[in-house]
């Protein structure tokens, strides 16, 4: 497994192997590695010749400077973690080299980065976005692989590429929990004891609402599902059930056959988002 830092040695790397015809997998990651990441790995190990995993804590995304700074950083362990999935290339870029000056770029993703996370984060999937957007025409990659965790994300990333025309296909992979069905996250290694064990109580409560079948109007089901989670300690910021394809909250069921539930939860100091269809 090759580690490269520099942007103009993985270019040159990618482009030799594009020569091959080696079809080319990126999964993208600000580190802090957890089976989630390594169930991306894999697929796009089953998919492509070659998988490139970026590891870098993108700062503009981050909208508060001490999630920045608190941000866990384990490099060495991600780095073993990586070879033994037999991952190819790791580029792990500089802050220096990813924004030589302050990035003025923009773009507009009408309501997807409105409501739910950029409600509550703005400016966060702009520098998703942004940071995206340069790995791609970096990396050159056939297809990248992002978590349906970050729902939202996936969606905006998606918009991203329809807007540009980038030439890659994005794969959404599906949500890895821990046995007691908290979503993997990095941030989870933030959790202290108390909050590590109310958390599984946000994807209790989903599953409760998907069990409750379109038995009571979306706004009732989100006021139990936001009191349910409320009343163990924890605190929900947002509950939307939204079209998942426009992001926006529905009133009435009819107008659709699939729906998602995104949440939004304060676990103490540490914030966590999860999803389910419904
Ligand atoms: O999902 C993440 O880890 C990040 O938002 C991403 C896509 C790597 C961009 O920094």
């Amino acid at each position: 497994m090759d580690v490269i830092q520099h942007i103009l040695e993985i270019r040159n790397k990618i482009s030799d192997l594009k020569a091959k015809n080696f079809r080319i997998g990126f999964v993208p990651t600000m580190g802090a590695l957890h089976e989630g990441h390594l169930s991306l790995v894999r697929k796009a190990k089953e998919e492509c010749n070659i998988v490139v995993v970026s590891i870098f804590v993108n700062p503009i995304q981050f909208n508060k400077p001490e999630d920045l700074k608190n941000y866990p950083r384990t490099i060495d362990n991600d780095l073993l973690m990586l070879e033994k999935e037999n991952c190819d290339l790791v580029f792990t870029p500089s802050e220096a080299e990813m924004y030589p000056k302050t990035e003025t770029l923009s773009f507009d993703f009408g309501a997807l980065d409105k409501v739910m996370e950029g409600a509550f984060r703005p400016g966060h999937f702009i520098g998703v976005a942004i940071v995206v957007k340069k790995l791609f025409e970096i990396i050159q990659q056939d297809k990248a692989y992002f978590g349906e965790k970050d729902f939202q994300q996936l969606q905006i990333i998606k918009e991203l590429v329809r807007q540009l025309n980038i030439p890659v296909e994005i794969i959404g992979c599906p949500i890895i929990r821990e046995k007691d069905g908290l979503a993997m996250s990095s941030r989870n290694a933030l959790l202290d004891p108390k909050m590590r064990i109310l958390a599984p109580e946000i994807y209790k409560s989903l599953q409760n609402a998907a069990l409750m079948e379109r038995s009571c109007t979306p706004q009732i089901l989100k006021e139990i599902v936001i009191n349910e989670i409320n009343a163990t300690g924890l605190r929900v910021e947002y509950f939307e059930i939204s079209n998942p394809q426009t992001l926006l909250p529905i009133s009435d069921w009819k107008a659709i056959t699939d729906a998602i539930g995104c949440i939004a939860v304060q676990a103490g100091k540490v914030r966590l988002i999860d999803n389910i269809k419904l």
